[in-house]
Formats: structure tokens, C-alpha cells, sequence
């Protein structure tokens, strides 16, 4: 099953926004595998967005993104990586169509509320840097069973 990360980036904590992004994600139909709260050191932030390095934005992104704690999450799903990003919506929250995350709690490029893995990959890749082995729990969903017992 595949798996993706997505950050609550600082402007999302500081707004109050945690839980209206996991509860969106959530009611998808997405299953939250892994969940903390951190903030990130610049060694860290420069590693999760090495694919900027160099770019004019780079900076501002890793200062931000460094600027206060976050919370980061795992969620499963088939077609999960794509199944965020496309609830996301554009980089730019004035390009995110009404109905995204960005689209409906941001407008400004460098205060975009939430990150999700591009694509399988970088999901791979950012998972294990944000979550070790045993900080991903296995279990099954079954609400029949609690609803029924
Ligand atoms: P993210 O990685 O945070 O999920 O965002 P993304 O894939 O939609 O966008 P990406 O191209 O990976 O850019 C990473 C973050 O850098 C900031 N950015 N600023 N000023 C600019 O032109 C610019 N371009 C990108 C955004 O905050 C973006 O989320
Ligand atoms: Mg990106």
C-alpha cells in the first residue's frame, strides 16, 4: 500500500489549521499511519528540500519552514501520494482551485499551509527522514467490528 508525507507547515500550526487538514485527509478516506509534532533544524529542512538548493526561493523556504513547530504525517491509501497532492491544490494558493486545502485556508506561495510528497519516490524518501520503522503503526481499519462487538 502506498504511503506519503504530509507536513502541517508552521503557518498551518500557528493558524490553528492541524486538525482541519488531517480531518480532510481523514475523510477522504486516507489512513493516518504515523503522526508527531516537531520542529525542524536547518540540517533537516535543508535535506527535505534538497531539490531547491541553489533556487532564489531556497532561503526564505528553509527559514520558514525552520520558523516554528510543525506537525508531520504519514497516511496510506491507494494512489495516496496523488490523492494529496491533488487535495492540496497548486503551489500558489491563488492558483489552487476553491475546494483544496490551499485553495480554501491559503494565499500566499511561501505560506501554503500543508507539504505532500510529489510523487512515490520522494514519498519514500521523506517518510524515512521524518519517521523511523517502528513510529509507523500497522493495524487494521475495521468499523464494522467496533460497531457490532
Ligand atoms: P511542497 O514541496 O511544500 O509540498 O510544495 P510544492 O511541491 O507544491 O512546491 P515546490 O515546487 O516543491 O516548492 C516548495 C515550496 O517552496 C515555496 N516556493 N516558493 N517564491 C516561489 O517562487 C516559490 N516556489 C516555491 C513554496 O512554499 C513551496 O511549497
Ligand atoms: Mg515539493
Amino acid at each position: 500500500m502506498q504511503r506519503t508525507l504530509v507536513l502541517i507547515k508552521p503557518d498551518g500550526v500557528q493558524r490553528g489549521l492541524v486538525g482541519t487538514v488531517l480531518s480532510r485527509l481523514e475523510r477522504r478516506g486516507l489512513k493516518l499511519v504515523g503522526l508527531k509534532m516537531l520542529r525542524l533544524g536547518r540540517e533537516m529542512a535543508e535535506r527535505h528540500y534538497a531539490e531547491h538548493r541553489g533556487k532564489p526561493f531556497f532561503e526564505g523556504l528553509v527559514g520558514f519552514i525552520t520558523s516554528g513547530p510543525l506537525v508531520a504525517a504519514v497516511f496510506e491509501g491507494a494512489g495516496a501520494v496523488a490523492a494529496v497532492r491533488q487535495m492540496m491544490g497548486a503551489t500558489d494558493p491563488l492558483q489552487a482551485a476553491p475546494g483544496t486545502l490551499r485553495g480554501d485556508l491559503g494565499l500566499a506561495i511561501g505560506r501554503n499551509v500543508v507539504h505532500g510528497s510529489a510523487t512515490p519516490a520522494d514519498a519514500e524518501r521523506e517518510v524515512a527522514l521524518f519517521f523511523g520503522p517502528s513510529e509507523l503503526v500497522d493495524y487494521r481499519l475495521d468499523l464494522e467490528a467496533w460497531i457490532y462487538e
